[in-house]
């Protein structure tokens, strides 16, 4: 029996990775642990919620007190850590809250674990999940490898490339036994809509502009989010402590060609006639340090553990198209009050 807490479960990714703890190893207790801040959302774990192997707590990571309380009493076997402050947009406006979540929460954690585990570590597990961001930007060729030096651009970034240094530094420091794993823009069902993908289809379902920044020949490497959820799965329960594994999509688009491709989609499954919405795409200033090309070479993880990435994008987009426009009261929600300022904020003078 073992007693896995997992931060950041109600979140996009997080609650895809609970969701296949819960199902698949039904002799785990999983413990959730989210501030539910806008991004948080149990309804993304409807399904779970009844099982008697799930548990949620919510608190805030960077409350170290309420952190080391909760590990004395759980004595938690390993830490699957995803709880973030997630979007780079966000991060330029306001750090801060990148800092204190992403740098501070990620130590509070690290601490917690070290004391509740000092006098054996063996067989147990601190995890840090975090994004190829860290590593900076490409130009047209090459490919991020776990050797590449970090150089990180954005608040976001730079709060991640920190974490990922104090995960190591606990691993070299004290023998704490950690995995870090560095993964590529991810898609599918419940990513917030201030992320491309969910933001674009949201738009064009109500005929909203389509805020392209620059020029939008930006490329991003997407991977269909369960199956970022199976990379963590195996890279958990295979790898050597002190690791670290890229995981990418093999799967490279610029913006534009992608947004061109979400607009086929969308008009078709909404039955209007084909390239209607192209109109709505509006070029707009371009965002603040914006990294032209990232792009994951993931051979370590393949060799090593056997990992691939099993959705075709073909299938998994029309997948995640379709689940956003059948699951309109769940978009509708997560819109509602407060998006509409950040919305404003964000856009409000671009377009
Ligand atoms: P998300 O923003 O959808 O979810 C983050 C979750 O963390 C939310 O449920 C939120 O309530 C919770 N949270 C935020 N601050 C907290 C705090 N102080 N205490 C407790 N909980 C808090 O993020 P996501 O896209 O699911 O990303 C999850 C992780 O994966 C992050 O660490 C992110 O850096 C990393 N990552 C994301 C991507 C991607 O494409 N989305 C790619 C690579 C890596
Ligand atoms: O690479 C992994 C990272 O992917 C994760 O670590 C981050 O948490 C996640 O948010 C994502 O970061 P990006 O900045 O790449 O994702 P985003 O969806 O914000 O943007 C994707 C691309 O689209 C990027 O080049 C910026 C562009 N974009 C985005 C928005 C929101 C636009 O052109 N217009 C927009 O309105």
């Amino acid at each position: 029996m073992k007693k896995i807490l997992i931060t950041g479960g109600a979140g996009f990714i997080g609650s895809h990775l609970v969701r296949l703890f819960v199902n698949k190893y039904t002799d785990y207790q999983i413990y959730n642990l989210d501030k539910l801040t806008y991004a948080g959302n149990l309804e993304n774990l409807s399904d779970v919620e009844k099982k008697s192997n799930y548990h949620f707590v919510k608190g805030d990571i960077v409350d170290a007190g309420f952190i080391n309380e909760l590990f004395a009493e759980q004595r938690f076997d390993a830490v699957i850590h995803l709880a973030a402050e997630s979007h780079v947009d966000r991060s330029i406006t306001n750090p801060m809250e990148f800092i204190f979540t992403n740098v501070v929460g990620t130590v509070n954690l690290l601490n917690a674990a070290k004391e509740t585990w000092k006098d054996d570590f063996t067989g147990k597990l601190f995890y840090h999940v975090s994004t190829d961001e860290v590593y900076g930007t490409l130009g047209d060729n090459g490919s991020f490898k776990e050797t590449t030096p970090y150089s990180p651009h954005s608040p976001y970034s730079a709060s991640k490339a920190s974490s990922d240094h104090f995960v190591r530094a606990y691993h070299d420091t004290y023998g704490l036994p950690t995995l870090i794993s560095n993964c590529s823009n991810n898609y599918g069902p419940n990513q917030f809509p201030e992320k491309l993908i969910p933001l674009f289809i949201n738009n064009i379902k109500h005929k909203k502009k389509l805020p392209v920044y620059g020029k939008g020949i930006n490329v991003r490497d997407w991977l269909y989010v369960e199956d970022h959820a199976a990379a963590i799965d195996t890279i958990f329960h295979n790898a050597k402590p002190g690791q670290t594994y890229n995981i990418g999509g093999n799967n490279e688009w610029k913006n534009i060609d992608l947004i061109k491709k979400l607009i086929e989609i969308v008009d078709r499954k909404l039955g209007r006639p084909a390239g209607e919405s192209l109109e709505l795409i509006t070029y707009v200033t371009d965002r603040a340090g914006h990294d032209l090309r990232y792009a994951i070479d993931a051979t370590k993880l393949k060799t090593e553990l056997g990992w691939e990435p099993k959705v075709k994008f073909t299938e998994g987009f029309e997948t995640t198209v379709e689940w956003y426009l059948a699951n309109e009261k769940w978009l509708d929600n997560v819109t509602s009050g407060s998006y509409m300022d950040y919305y404003q904020k964000m856009y409000g003078n671009r377009l």
